[in-house]
């Protein structure tokens, strides 16, 4: 199977941003470590870090004529504001899983409000770059049972 992991804006200032709430590790570091884990299952990883709704949106559209079976998304900032990108999901009925690194529900009352959580798999907050990892956990699992 092949998973696409997507990450939205600001998250290509990984290891920089704000280290104290986001970490040390960059955004390579995160991917490399998700495509080999995902390789040694025998499934296939691909990922993009877009500042741009609309990449994000045009890459989920183009992840329904790929066959792509599964999504794990980071919309960061997105996940606050976008329908457009919560519709993209709806329109494709791609199964996706939304991480966070960070516990947005102890943050500000803003990012509480999430666009996908209702319509995704499930969610994972919090746990820093282990969000990423239990979440693609989560898929290799799912689609090991599935498929
Ligand atoms: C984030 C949380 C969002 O509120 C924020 O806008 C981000 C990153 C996270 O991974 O913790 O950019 O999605």
């Amino acid at each position: 199977a092949t998973i696409l992991v997507l990450h939205g804006p600001n998250l290509n200032l990984l290891g920089n941003r704000e280290p104290e709430v986001y970490g040390h590790e960059t955004l390579d570091d995160i991917n490399a470590r998700l495509s080999s884990t995902c390789l040694a299952a025998g499934h296939h990883l691909l990922h993009l870090q877009s500042n741009a709704e609309y990449e994000l949106i045009e890459r989920i559209h183009d992840a329904r004529r790929e066959g792509i079976n599964m999504i794990i998304f980071n919309p960061a900032a997105f996940t606050h504001t976008s329908i457009a990108l919560r519709d993209a999901l709806l329109g494709t009925s791609i199964p996706f899983i939304e991480v966070h690194l960070s516990n947005v529900h102890k943050r500000e009352p803003f990012r509480h409000k999430s666009y996908f959580s209702d319509i995704a798999l499930g969610t994972i907050t919090g746990l820093g770059s282990l969000s990423y990892d239990l979440a693609l956990q989560a898929a290799l699992t799912r689609l090991t049972d599935t498929h």
